[in-house]
């Protein structure tokens, strides 16, 4: 058995800030699905907002103005406390993380560089050129390697330990050895990232699977507003590749097949940088109406830039296009189409990043505070990683500091592993029937056409009932080698359940969801509904399948207005 004061599940952004920030003193372990490097924090490219005012446009920017502008992005639906903490909290920790060393991109004269974004006032996102998760994410696994921080790289952790409304520790599967470990924890940080392989277009990396909701979910820790699911804008199309919103920053040109810069009839004031829910809808309905190309895409146009400012604020997606495209985008329109990119909801945690469950915590894009309501902004994803990462090492090590371990803990953390151990031998033991790649491959195709940018009551219904199905056949399977180490199809089976379960929590709360509001868009109910709907979503885990209920948004100072861009 292993054990530590706080483990702290994934290695991307939000895990090692919630490690950097643990009390020195404490036992601290990260375990991680991928060596930490390649967590999809890595993938980030345009920035990371704060209102530091250094751009020359952007001096009269304060945090209550990015506050502002994260709330009226969300439709409303950010706690507005949450976004005010976050929009606070942004100033400081970009002079830390400065200090930690990030070598972010400069304006001349040295001041960290900012870029225009989505959905935001004044041009607030600070950026290293585009590839701004990569040098965050290196910078902070240099920094946690500088600490007494124990790494296990290549586990998946599989179970839960939850009782009585207490948490006390997990179950991982290491891929290397084949094994299946119990863990004792104090506190248990889970920082999983999010479940963008559940769509079949997706800028996620292929290991979000977002089994780390599924396992909390299946404790019976709650998870909020997971309706909401953002499609970025822009992804490669054929590959779904992101293409950064910094390029639309830098002044990139949405075009349809008449070459017309059709933001103009969606978002006439802020165009290419309307909020993205904004515009990824409106790039679907071009490409819905005949107005793209080969009916699946429209051009992203950089070619005016020119060649000096692609090549220094761009090159990581000139790269993408020349690598994954096949074309150089100095000198020809990019094609792009909308994908899944980013979770709002996720698992409930309060302001402290704790659940309701007893030394518990969750931080990043597994968690929801709730800062992003129905739409997050470009920008604000790295940011809610970071700050929340800090506050959940904070609170962690506060609650291990004051609470007693458990006798008990040892115990229930060693049923935990000896219940997966028998599980696996009945897979093993059975005829299998059927491929669970099989169902995986169908489970993403019902989400990207029935639970996708557009929702209607009709095919939301239906993707409900085939989840189920789906359901059904994955308890017929079996495994097909005995041999546990690295063991893929294992790794999915595991997954694969949590993935069931994450899908019909989203089709089942925008199936409840009657009304529009940011990024979930009804066909049959076009308008938000402040008057029934102005609430959170909270949905519990019960054999039946997920029990929706209700929960008021916190509002402060922004009254919810009509949004216009
Ligand atoms: O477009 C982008 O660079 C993505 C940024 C984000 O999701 O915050």
């Amino acid at each position: 058995m292993v054990e530590h004061d706080i483990v702290i599940v994934g290695g991307g952004l939000a895990g090692l800030s919630a490690a950097l920030n643990a009390a020195p003193g404490l036992d601290i372990a990260v375990i991680s699905k991928v060596h930490p490097l390649r967590s999809h924090s890595v993938a980030a490219q345009g920035g990371i907002n704060a209102a530091l005012g250094n751009h020359p446009e952007g001096r009269d920017d304060s945090w209550e103005r990015h506050a502002f502008d994260t709330i009226k992005g969300s439709d409303y639906l950010a706690d507005q406390t949450a976004a005010e903490l976050l929009c606070q909290q942004a100033i400081p920790m970009l002079y830390e993380l400065e200090h930690l060393g990030v070598p972010f991109s400069r304006f001349p004269g040295g001041v960290i560089a900012q870029r225009p974004f989505g959905g935001a006032g004044f041009p607030r996102t600070c950026y290293a050129a585009d590839r701004t998760g990569l040098v965050l994410l290196h910078t902070l696994y240099e920094q946690t390697l500088s600490k007494d921080v124990h790494f296990y790289e290549e586990w998946l952790v599989t179970n839960l330990v939850v009782r009585d409304g207490r948490c006390y520790g997990l179950v991982a599967y290491d891929l290397q050895s084949g094994e299946i470990i119990p863990i004792k924890a104090r506190a248990v940080i889970f920082a999983t990232g999010g479940y963008g392989r559940v769509y079949q277009k997706s800028t996620n990396a292929l290991i979000n699977f977002g089994s780390g909701i599924g396992l909390a979910y299946r404790a019976g820790i709650p998870l909020k507003d997971m309706e909401f699911v953002q499609f970025h804008p822009t992804s490669l199309y054929g590959k779904n590749i992101l293409i950064t919103e910094g390029a639309r920053g830098e002044g990139g040109y949405l075009i349809n097949n008449q070459g017309k810069r059709f933001m103009a009839d969606y978002a006439p004031s802020a165009m290419e940088l309307a909020p993205r829910d904004i515009v990824a809808r409106a790039i679907q309905t071009e490409i819905q109406k005949g107005r793209g190309f080969e009916g699946e895409y429209v051009y992203l146009d950089l070619r005016h830039l020119g060649k000096e400012k692609i090549m220094k604020r761009l090159p990581g997606i000139r790269e993408i296009c020349l690598y994954f495209g096949g074309l150089d985008p100095i000198e020809e329109p990019i094609p792009i189409q909308p994908a899944q990119h980013y979770s709002m909801g996720g698992i409930d945690v309060n302001e402290k990043a704790a659940s309701p469950v007893e030394g518990f915590y969750a931080a990043g894009e597994c968690s929801c505070v709730s800062v992003h309501g129905a739409n997050r902004l470009g920008g604000n994803s790295l940011l809610e990683a970071v700050v929340f990462g800090k506050i959940a090492g904070l609170s962690a090590s506060e609650y291990v500091q004051e609470s007693q371990g458990e006798d008990r803990a040892a115990r229930l953390v060693n049923e935990a592993a000896a219940q997966l151990k028998e599980r696996i031998n009945q897979w093993l033991s059975k005829e299998s029937r059927g491929n669970v790649y099989q169902l995986f491959h169908r489970l993403k195709k019902i989400m990207m056409e029935k639970v996708g940018i557009f929702r209607e009551k009709g095919p939301l219904a239906e993707a409900l009932e085939e989840i189920g199905e789906l359901r059904h056949r994955y308890h017929q399977l079996a495994l097909r080698s005995d041999c546990l180490q690295f063991y893929q199809e294992l790794v999915t089976m595991m997954e694969f359940e949590y993935m069931l379960d994450i899908a019909e929590v989203i089709t089942k709360g925008a199936l409840a969801r009657e009304e529009t509001r940011g990024s979930h868009f009804r066909l049959d109910f076009p308008r938000r509904d402040d008057q029934n709907w102005l609430k959170h979503t909270i949905a519990e885990f019960t054999p039946k399948g997920p029990r929706l209920t209700y929960r008021p948004v916190k509002i402060t100072r922004y009254q919810p207005q009509e949004r216009k861009y």
